[in-house]
């Protein structure tokens, strides 16, 4: 136990904030609406920015993301809906089909793209980048590829979840050995369906929902809207129609974060030790 923690409380927790998420464009040309990473919502530690990508206009998305760098922390892609074919500078390649999950951790450097793998239909998922412990930033690059039938799915009367990361109802999620213990569920409700769920009183912890309505301790989020869940040992939600939302969480690092576009390290010395062995092919 640790006593300085001021989340170390019982009780369902409820929503402190809730954040929308603005229109951008990242990579070539890719619309997208960003939730944590701009000025609403600058990181959620361990938690570096959440993007929503939507489109069924191929004009939104064709451009993809073509090579670029990372290093210091990881990125996960969530597919709901469309194709994406993955390949980096080690000659890793992944096709990122509906309902899988790429969890990369980019550790020391890998030079990557994703791009489209269609020129019509809708492209939907998400993108999160999750920060590495300042002993880990280092480390060599990883990539876990989850196929859609390796995400267990736990069904109750009326409501559906898909296990990413953590555990939910003691079904444990493919993605494992990530520092910050995160907790990554898609939860799928019907109808005056409801969710709930034990969480670790130490992490920090969002909603966000992408279909529908939900309705968490009093607060109403609807489609597009990310709750910053406050201090508490569980979550939980419910919705009178049919809705659907991710729930993330995460412990907190608690360590200077030093950020320059793809590159999140600890200080300055470090981001531009980056930029340099980037710039001289080191990656
Ligand atoms: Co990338």
């Amino acid at each position: 136990m640790r006593n300085n923690d001021t989340r170390m409380e019982g009780g369902a927790r409820k929503v402190v904030e809730v954040v929308r998420g603005r229109a951008t464009s990242d990579g070539a040309g890719v619309r997208l609406t960003r939730v944590i990473g701009g000025p609403q919502l600058a990181d959620l530690d361990p938690f570096l920015l959440l993007d929503e990508f939507r489109s069924d206009d191929a004009n939104d998305y064709i451009g993809g993301f073509p090579n670029h760098p990372h290093r210091g922390f990881e990125t996960v892609t969530y597919m709901l809906a469309g194709n994406m074919r993955h390949g980096d500078n080690q000659g890793n390649v992944g096709l990122l089909k509906p309902g899988s999950v790429q969890w990369m951790t980019a550790g020391r450097g890998i030079v990557h793209s994703e791009m489209p793998q269609q020129d019509n239909g809708l492209m939907w998922g998400f993108q999160l980048w999750v920060n590495l412990p300042a002993a880990d930033k280092m480390t060599a690059p990883r990539y876990q590829d989850i196929p859609p039938e390796k995400i267990p799915e736990v069904k109750s009367k009326a409501a559906r979840v898909r296990v990413i990361a953590g555990k939910f109802a003691g079904i444990e999620g493919p993605v494992q050995g990530i520092a910050t213990e995160p907790v990554y569920l898609d939860v799928h409700l019907d109808a005056n369906g409801s969710f709930e769920t034990p969480l670790p009183s130490g992490h920090n912890a969002f909603v966000y929902v992408y279909q529908g309505e939900v309705s968490c301790e009093g607060t109403q989020l609807g489609r597009g809207e990310l709750g910053v869940l406050g201090a508490g040992d569980r979550v939980r939600f419910s919705a009178n129609e049919k809705a659907r939302a991710i729930l993330v969480a995460g412990r907190p690092l608690n360590e200077p974060i030093a950020r320059y576009g793809p590159f999140v390290m600890n200080t300055q010395d470090q981001i531009r030790q980056a930029v340099d062995d980037y710039q001289a092919g080191r990656f």
